[in-house]
């Protein structure tokens, strides 16, 4: 009865799970329950044991175990063969096409003027110049008093600013870092002071907040000669060797002779066109040798040391190397502005 029953099961189980598909893998453990469980068939069969004549237990119990390893094997069997399936199943869906394009991020582009200002602090540190910074909020006396401009002074019209109180202002020039640089310095030395400035200005050319380079050389022999051909090896390795480089007097209360420097037109090369308004020079700094007044009120000895200083627009060489007909383009942040500075 029982060697009967035994075969039976064998026969049906192992014919059941030979028709499991992959879809309904499930089912094995359904399966292993059902066998193998506590109320299992397999289970209770063996429980039945008891009732089974003692000469006939030892045949009994081998076909049992015989019926259980044949179930497990072939339960194990198709276990593995699923989770093998399932593993391909899973690397294909995860596969990684590395021939597929990448996804390109959009690039930034550096803001002109900060473009002018590497390329100048790039030339300039060539020819032995350090690069110094000021603050932008700064006192009436170094942004005037100590550049020999006393208050009520005329030349102050020009430079009209946004004061915080009678004494405090935003910088209307980086010529201020010129007093606190030769009262901690030692001559000789050479500085350049790149930075923002204000004014209370507003048109195409000009806006409320714009920057400038300052540049200051003191030693023992320095004349205007040293500033001219310094000044023009510079004006060459920014806009180009052939261009041409114009002096002109000018008055600034800080320096003995000033000169105003012109450019040719990096456009037309001197021929004229809109953006030298056809002049065919473009002005771009103010320089000269610093007057002895200021070498003092700062506390170098001008018998002994003078210096050359020049103060660069930095906003109108970004608008000439780049041919930017409003300097209100520098300001508002507009990306599809940016995007033509790639
Ligand atoms: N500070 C002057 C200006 O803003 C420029 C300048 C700098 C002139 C240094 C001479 C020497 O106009």
């Amino acid at each position: 009865m029982l060697i009967e029953e035994l075969d039976i099961l064998k026969n049906t189980v192992l014919g059941e799970i030979d028709l499991i598909q992959y879809s309904e893998r499930k089912k094995l453990a359904d399966i292993r329950v059902r066998v193998f469980g506590k109320n299992g068939t397999l289970t209770l069969i063996s429980k039945g044991m008891r009732d089974v004549e003692p000469q006939d237990r030892p045949r009994v119990g081998a076909l049992i175990n015989e019926v259980r390893n044949a179930i497990e094997n072939s339960l194990a069997m198709k276990e593995n063969q699923f989770k093998n399936q399932e593993l391909n199943e899973k690397l294909e869906n995860e596969k990684i096409d590395i021939t597929e394009p990448a996804k390109c991020q959009s690039k930034g582009a550096v803001h002109p003027i900060s473009d002018v200002i590497d390329k100048m602090i790039d030339i300039c540190v060539k020819m032995g110049f350090s690069v110094v910074e000021g603050p932008e909020v700064e006192s009436d006396y170094y942004n005037f008093e100590a550049m020999n401009i006393p208050k009520n002074h005329p030349s102050r019209d020009m430079q009209d600013t946004f004061f915080i109180n009678d004494n405090i202002l935003l910088r209307s020039q980086t010529s201020a870092v010129q007093a606190r640089e030769m009262e901690i310095r030692k001559p000789p030395f050479k500085i350049i002071c790149p930075g923002k400035t204000y004014r209370n200005d507003s048109d195409s050319t000009h806006s409320p907040i714009f920057h400038q380079l300052e540049g200051l050389v003191i030693d023992e022999n320095v004349s205007m000669a040293d500033l001219k051909s310094m000044l023009t090896i510079l004006m060459k390795r920014l806009f180009g060797e052939d261009t041409t480089i114009r002096f002109r007097p000018s008055f600034f209360p800080f320096t003995e002779p000033s000169i105003e420097v012109d450019v040719s037109c990096p456009t037309c090369h001197g021929k004229g066109c809109s953006l030298c308004k056809s002049t065919g020079m473009l002005e771009l700094l103010g320089a000269g040798i610093v007057n002895p007044k200021v070498l003092e009120i700062s506390g170098i000895d001008s018998k002994k040391y003078r210096g050359f200083a020049f103060g660069f627009g930095l906003d109108r060489t970004a608008m000439i190397l780049n041919s930017i007909g409003n300097i209100k383009y520098l300001y508002k942040n507009d990306i599809r502005f940016l995007d033509q500075m790639k």
